[in-house]
């Protein structure tokens, strides 16, 4: 039997203007996993995390936490959920500790015994920078404090978004080894944003890839990157008929017009059926050629912003 889902949006969509900045976003998390959301900027990620917790409203779908419904049971939904949006706000002038009785006063309407502030003080490694002033810490100190303040709550999902992004290589390790450890020791579900195929794989044990606002594939890092997945160009006429059969296809990804072709993400074992369907429909196929795999198309995708 597979875990719980702890975390699951549907037709997820959020629109700014005119324009999509997230749609049809259908992702899936059970509890224990580690899931990387990975894009490119401006792919949509924080937006969806910011939809996730509830920090602004969705133009379309839903959002579930833990069997609640976040529109409708807010608090139930949020109960055991953690975040940080882009980078967490301190009192520079105050200490380590001081700003976690706050942040602790803050989300659990009562000030955290001395025990509980050292023990996650000391879980992500700053026990014996307590009672330093927090603007005498570095950028990767800082990203761990705010980790510590999320977890006074005992949250049972914690929501990261770009937690490593801006963090020198040693900051960066520090804070990948923290998420491990958060999740094995501590058997917490972990959902992170990074736009580091390289970063993601290191921790995830699942992932989702999004571009442009919206889901590419996604899967667990081993069957994603292991995968025959592949970016193909398609030869085929009529092209536009062509393409809209294809977007219909559970089995094709980001399908899209390419030149005088089109472009798709298709896993090899599919494309006896996809030619199937295609010439099914009188569409006339001249070739279906692979260029590349999920992780070359992954960095061709982040190269291009
Ligand atoms: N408040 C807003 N008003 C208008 N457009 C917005 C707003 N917030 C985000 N967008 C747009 O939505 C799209 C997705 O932005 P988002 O910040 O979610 O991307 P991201 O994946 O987090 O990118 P980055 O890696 O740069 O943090 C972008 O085109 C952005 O300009
Ligand atoms: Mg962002």
């Amino acid at each position: 039997m597979s875990a719980e889902v702890v975390l699951r949006t549907i037709n997820l969509g959020k629109q700014y203007k005119k324009r999509w900045a997230v749609q049809n976003m259908n992702l899936e998390i059970h509890r224990g996993d580690v899931f990387g959301f990975l894009g490119p900027n401006g792919a949509g990620k924080s937006t969806t995390i910011r939809m996730i917790l509830s920090l602004v409203t969705p133009t379309d779908g839903s959002v579930e936490l833990f069997r609640h419904q976040l529109s409708t049971e807010r608090e139930a939904a949020l109960a055991k959920v953690a975040g940080i949006v882009e980078k967490p706000d301190f009192y520079l002038y105050l200490t380590a500790y001081r700003n976690m009785q706050i942040a602790g006063a803050m989300t659990m309407g009562k000030t955290p015994s001395r025990t509980m502030i050292m023990d996650n003080l000391q879980l992500v490694g700053l026990a014996s920078r307590a009672f330093d002033r927090v603007k005498t810490f570095s950028h990767g100190m800082k990203q761990r404090l705010g980790i510590a303040q999320a977890l006074l709550c005992k949250p049972e999902l914690i929501v990261l978004d770009e937690p490593t992004n801006g963090l020198d290589p040693q900051g960066m390790k520090e804070v990948r080894d923290l998420i491990v450890r958060l999740s094995r020791e501590h058997k917490m579900t972990v959902f992170l944003s990074s736009h580091l195929l390289n970063e993601v794989e290191q921790v995830a044990t699942h992932m989702a890839i999004i571009n442009k606002g919206k889901l590419v594939a996604q899967g667990s890092v081993e069957d994603l990157l292991h995968s025959k997945l592949h970016n193909v160009k398609i030869s085929v006429l009529p092209v536009k008929k062509s393409l809209a059969i294809l977007k219909k296809l559970k089995t094709v990804k980001d399908a899209a017009l390419d030149g005088d072709g089109i472009s798709a993400l298709i896993n090899n074992a599919d494309i006896p059926k996809v030619v199937r369907t295609l010439a099914a429909a009188q569409c006339k196929i001249y070739s279906i050629m692979p260029q590349r795999s999920l992780e070359e198309y992954f960095l061709s995708v982040t190269e291009e912003n």
